[in-house]
């Protein structure tokens, strides 16, 4: 994974945890391939900029991965709600692989509210991790046990009882989906497909447990999980 940093001042000064970014790439033969959705993994007012990470998956983020300094970018944002932090006590974020993404800006917030802040991060291996934590406790698990804790990061929360008076997830949708089970007031980005970004194709719907759907890119992409229908979810996306 890598971190892409975006000179984008209206961005930046707009830009507030848990929102993310359309990015499509700048050259005009890329004009007919669809904006992708990445979190803000952190932004500077004061350098107007933005940060990004990227996983290389496919077309676009190998794209990304290989684009040289001063390259430039199609971005639109901020998009989505931006999260919201308890008044005061702990904030757990918990992050599957590049699920990380949005927990920098998050954290950073959170201290400057002077919030504990505590970080569950899982990985494949020692060499998939994480190794950027801003102040708090940091909890690690690896799918080998290379390092940390051997097993899921849901089985970590679980077996350590970690937890916060805000808890934030993102990463894979079935991790999601069973910290949903033993944390059902956790936050979760859900990672759908997107075209727009701004809740005019109806792309990213999901389904509540009241039966009613609504769009990830402009009603999330965080929600509690408890009101997530996880059955249908899981049936759509998988
Ligand atoms: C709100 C949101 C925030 C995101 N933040 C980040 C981020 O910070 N960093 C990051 O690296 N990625 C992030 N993603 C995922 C990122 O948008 C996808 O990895 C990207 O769309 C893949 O594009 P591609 O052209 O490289 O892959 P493609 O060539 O389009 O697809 C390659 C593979 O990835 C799968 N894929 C494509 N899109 C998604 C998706 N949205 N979820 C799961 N699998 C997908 C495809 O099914 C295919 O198997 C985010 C997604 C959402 C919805
Ligand atoms: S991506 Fe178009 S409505 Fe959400």
């Amino acid at each position: 994974m890598v971190v892409l940093t975006l000179l984008a001042p209206e961005i930046a000064e707009l830009a507030k945890p848990g929102q993310f970014v359309q990015v499509r790439l700048g050259e005009a033969r890329s004009a007919a391939i669809l904006p992708r959705p990445f979190s803000i993994y952190d932004a500077h007012t004061s350098q107007g900029s933005i940060e990004i990470l990227v996983s290389p998956v496919g077309l676009v983020t190998k794209r990304l991965f290989e684009l040289d300094a001063g390259g430039s970018l199609v971005c639109l944002g901020p998009l989505g709600m931006p999260v919201e932090l308890p008044s005061s006590g702990s904030v757990c974020l918990v992050s599957g692989g590049a699920g990380v993404a949005p927990m920098p800006f998050i954290a950073k917030e959170a201290l400057a509210h002077g919030l504990e802040v505590i970080w569950v991060h899982g990985a494949r291996s020692a060499d998939f991790a994480s190794t950027e934590y801003l102040g708090g406790q940091v909890f690690l698990s690896t799918d080998d046990g290379s390092k940390g804790f051997k097993g899921s990061v849901v089985e970590l929360v679980t077996e350590k009882f970690i937890d916060g008076d805000a808890v934030f997830a993102c990463g894979p949708i079935h991790m999601l989906a069973q910290l949903s089970k033993v944390r059902p007031h956790a936050y979760v980005s859900i990672e759908t497909y997107m075209a727009c970004g701004f809740g005019v194709c109806l792309g990213c719907v999901i389904p509540l447990v009241d039966g009613s759907l609504t769009r990830t890119c402009v009603e999330g992409t965080f929600f509690r999980s408890d009101v997530v229908d996880w059955i249908t979810l899981l049936r759509e996306l998988t």
